[in-house]
């Protein structure tokens, strides 16, 4: 099965890296829209253009099942892409319900960008199942922007963070929820903000918990990490995926070796 994965740009490396993990018998096209990153700070008219745009891009190239690994498409572009397309599409959406339903009492942080926060899908999310208003919702659009210029552990990185929470108290939170693929580079400096008792839950293992479901396939239990790690450096040089940067089909050795020092970064973050 050839499964296409879009982001607006490298967040979505993330929901690949864990399909690696748990779906690693499958085929992927993987697309970053790197021409429009950020997402977050469009209008909603634009996006779902961009979306219907790489969509298309993914079927033309074979893609038989579609996830758009970007909160921010999802919240404003899925039904539109479920109209049009007809093939499966899963989407992206904070995972507030697990954050509810898996701790008692504390508050839980949801962190996405402008437009996830601002849409209706979030807001009829929460109240659908926050129901004793225990979440409280931050922008943090400079994270995206520091991703995308590989930029993960520098003093800027934590500068941005202790503002965004200036008058919040980190220790009031028992749940973060990285509503935004891209949140995922940035869990050290987020663990080292809000602690050791605090879970960080980002949506990658529900998502290709989902579209294993979906797609009637098994998916693998938790594997030997070091021996996973070995391997991916061949995957990703092998026909199992295809790398697209906005159409265009990533082969030169720099652009190889930046996915390859991002797939290691995610590697390294994933159990944080
Ligand atoms: N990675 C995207 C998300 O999950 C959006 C980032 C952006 O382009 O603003 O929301």
């Amino acid at each position: 099965m050839k499964i296409g994965i879009f982001d607006s740009g490298i967040g979505g490396l993330s929901v690949l890296h864990e399909a690696y993990h748990r779906l690693p018998q499958q085929e992927y096209i993987f697309y970053a829209d790197v021409e429009h990153v950020p997402y977050g700070l469009k209008t909603p008219e634009q996006i779902t253009e961009y979306a219907i745009e790489n969509t298309q891009f993914l079927l033309d190239k074979g893609a038989q099942a579609l996830v758009v690994a970007c909160n921010t498409a999802t919240s404003v572009a899925i039904k539109e892409l479920r109209r049009r397309f007809d093939i499966p599409i899963l989407g992206m959406e904070p995972a507030v319900k697990p954050a509810v339903e898996g701790t008692e009492e504390k508050r839980i942080m949801v962190i996405a960008t402008p437009v996830t926060i601002r849409e209706d899908k979030l807001k009829d999310l929460l109240h659908r199942v926050d129901e004793e208003h225990r979440v409280d919702l931050m922008p943090m659009p400079r994270l995206v922007e520091f991703a995308e210029k590989e930029e993960f552990d520098t003093n800027e990185v934590s500068n941005y963070i202790r503002g965004q929470f200036a008058n919040f108290d980190p220790s009031n939170y028992s749940a973060l929820v990285l509503g935004c693929t891209h949140f995922n580079y940035f869990k050290p400096a987020l663990r080292e903000f809000f602690g050791q008792d605090t879970l960080l839950i980002d949506g990658n293992f529900g998502t290709i918990h989902h579209l294993a479901d979906v797609l009637g396939i098994g998916m693998n239990e938790e594997q030997n990490t070091e021996v996973f790690f070995d391997d991916y450096h061949k995957i990703l040089g092998s026909v199992k995926t295809e790398y697209y940067f906005s159409k265009k089909s990533v082969k030169d050795e720099n652009t190889l070796e930046h996915l390859k020092r991002l797939h290691n970064r995610l590697e390294q973050v994933r159990k944080i």
